[in-house]
This record gives C-alpha cells, structure tokens and sequence, in this order.
C-alpha cells in the first residue's frame, strides 16, 4: 500500500514506524494525511505481527497542526454536518500502544496528535502549543479536555488562552511528555520503547493499555474494580501460566499473545 502523506516502515521486530511525511508544510495535518494515519495504525492493530506503533515528524516538526490552508473557508453547516475532523477519534481506539516521537513543533492538531497517543518522548527542540487561539478558534481535537488532563488547570488555560508553546523540560516537568531523550535520538529511543512492549504478551498489553485509559474515564472505585476484573480475566490465558512459570523456573517467558 503506497501512501502520499506518510511513510510506514518496520524498524525492529514487532514494531511499525509511521513517519508523517509533508515536510514543506511542516506536517499539516490534512484531511488526507489523517485518512492515511487511520489505515496505517488499523493496518498495524490488526496484523499480529505487531505488537506497537511509533508515530513520528522530522527534525523541525511532529506536526504544526490541522492544515489550516484546507479548512480557512469552512463554513459552519459543512463543518458540523460532515462532522468535520471527527475521523481523528479514531485513533483513540487502537488497541495496541502507540508512542509519539516528537521532534521540533507540535502545535495545534500536531499536540492534540501527540496526546492521543500512549506515551509521549520528545527531542531536546520540541515545542508543545495550541496555538488556536490565535486563529480565532480553539482546539478541537481533545486539546482543552487531554491537556488539562495531563498538565492540570492552570497551566493548560495559560497554553489555551495565550497560544503560548512550552518546550520540552517544560513539557517533562509537568508530565505532559515522558521524558526528553538526547538530540537526535527520539525515533531510536521510541522504537527501542515500542521494541520492548512487542516483547510483552499482547493481551496483558491491551489490557494494560486499557485499564490507564479507564483513568480517565471512571471515578476511582469504578475503575479499580474495572481494573480487578481485566486483571482476573487474564488468568485465563497462557501468557499467564507461561510468564509465572518460567519466573518460578528462572528462565525467560516466551509469550504467545493466548
Ligand atoms: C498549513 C502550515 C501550517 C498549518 C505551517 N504551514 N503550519 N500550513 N497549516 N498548520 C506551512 C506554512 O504556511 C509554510 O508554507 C510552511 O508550512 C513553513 O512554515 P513557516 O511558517 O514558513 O515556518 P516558520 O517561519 O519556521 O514558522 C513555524 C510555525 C508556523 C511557528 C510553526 O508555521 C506556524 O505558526 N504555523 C501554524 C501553527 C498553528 O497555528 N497550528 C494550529 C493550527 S489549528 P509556505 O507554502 O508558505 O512555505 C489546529 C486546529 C486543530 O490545529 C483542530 C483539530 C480537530
């Protein structure tokens, strides 16, 4: 399958790179980069071979954002009759991890990307903004909702309000991001990320995947309880004898995703 906006490629066992790949416009988020992003990740969810996905930009950006050249003349009956950007919820229900691997800009959309993802690792120059604001509107795309989530109230109405970017210690300190990695080292330190989660069983992955997510769904209570049950559930597949087994024989587990 040949794309026009990204490249997909395997770097390591296990592991899918997609590379957002419209450099001269900074990785714009079009329509169409988004459709093809949707294919890849579904593409990679489903392939058993598979076990995580690194999603990344280039040097100068991740991404600076929905192209804001295709949607200037939106009016507003298109835009909530065609649901207008609603394709990129899709993303949020991959069940396999994805990490952003974040280089130079992520602003707009190209944060809102990078926060729909699982894990978040960043170059010494990202740049984390919604600059929305600035263009008359505000984020769309979980902006207000996954931000104030990860950096709390106060900071998140200081990026929304101002447009104001913060850069990458910033981003760590306030646990937006993971970590930042050496310069030059993001997409090798994502992929060896990605290399180690495709070494895990997957079913204890996508339940694990699933119940953090539920943090951010569920009250305390209901989401513990959420938690026992997938934790119970997974005493029904034989990554659980194989990994308790092979602890108990001091050996290495070799997990077969049942
Ligand atoms: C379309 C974009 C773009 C964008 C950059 N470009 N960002 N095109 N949509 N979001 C294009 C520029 O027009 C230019 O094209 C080329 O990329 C290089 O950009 P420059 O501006 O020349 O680069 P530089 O001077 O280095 O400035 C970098 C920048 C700036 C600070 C990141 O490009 C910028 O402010 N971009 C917009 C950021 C933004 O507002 N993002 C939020 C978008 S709204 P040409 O053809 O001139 O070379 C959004 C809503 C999300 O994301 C809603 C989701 C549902």
């Amino acid at each position: 399958k040949t794309y026009q906006n990204i490249l997909v490629s395997t770097p390591a066992k296990g592991v899918t790179l997609i590379t957002l790949n419209r450099p001269k416009a900074l990785n714009a988020l079009n329509s169409q980069l988004f459709h093809e992003l949707n294919q890849a990740t579904e593409k990679a969810d489903n392939d058993p071979a598979v076990g995580a996905i690194v999603i990344t930009g280039n040097e100068k950006a991740f991404a600076a954002g929905a192209d804001i050249k295709e949607m200037k003349d939106i009016q507003y009956a298109h835009a909530y009759k065609s649901n207008f950007l609603g394709h990129w919820t899709k993303l949020t229900t991959i069940r396999k991890p994805i990490i952003a691997a974040v280089s130079g800009f992520a602003l707009g959309g190209g944060c809102e990307l990078a926060m729909m993802c699982d894990i978040i690792l960043a170059s010494p120059n990202a740049n984390f903004g919604q600059p929305e604001i600035n263009l008359g509107v505000i984020p769309g795309a979980g902006g207000t909702q996954r931000l104030t989530h990860a950096v709390g109230k106060s900071r998140a109405m200081e990026m929304v309000l101002t447009g104001n970017m913060i850069g990458a210690e910033e981003a760590a300190s306030t646990g937006l991001i993971s970590r930042v990695v050496k310069e030059g080292s993001v997409v090798d330190e994502a992929v060896k990320v990605a290399s180690k989660i495709s070494s895990k069983g997957q079913v204890a992955v996508q339940a694990a995947k699933e119940g953090v997510n539920a943090a951010f769904e569920l009250s305390l209570q209901e989401g513990t309880r959420f938690e026992r049950r997938l934790f119970h559930t997974l005493f029904a597949t034989k990554d659980q004898k194989e990994g308790m087994a092979a602890f108990a024989e001091k050996r290495k587990p070799t997990f077969t995703h049942e």
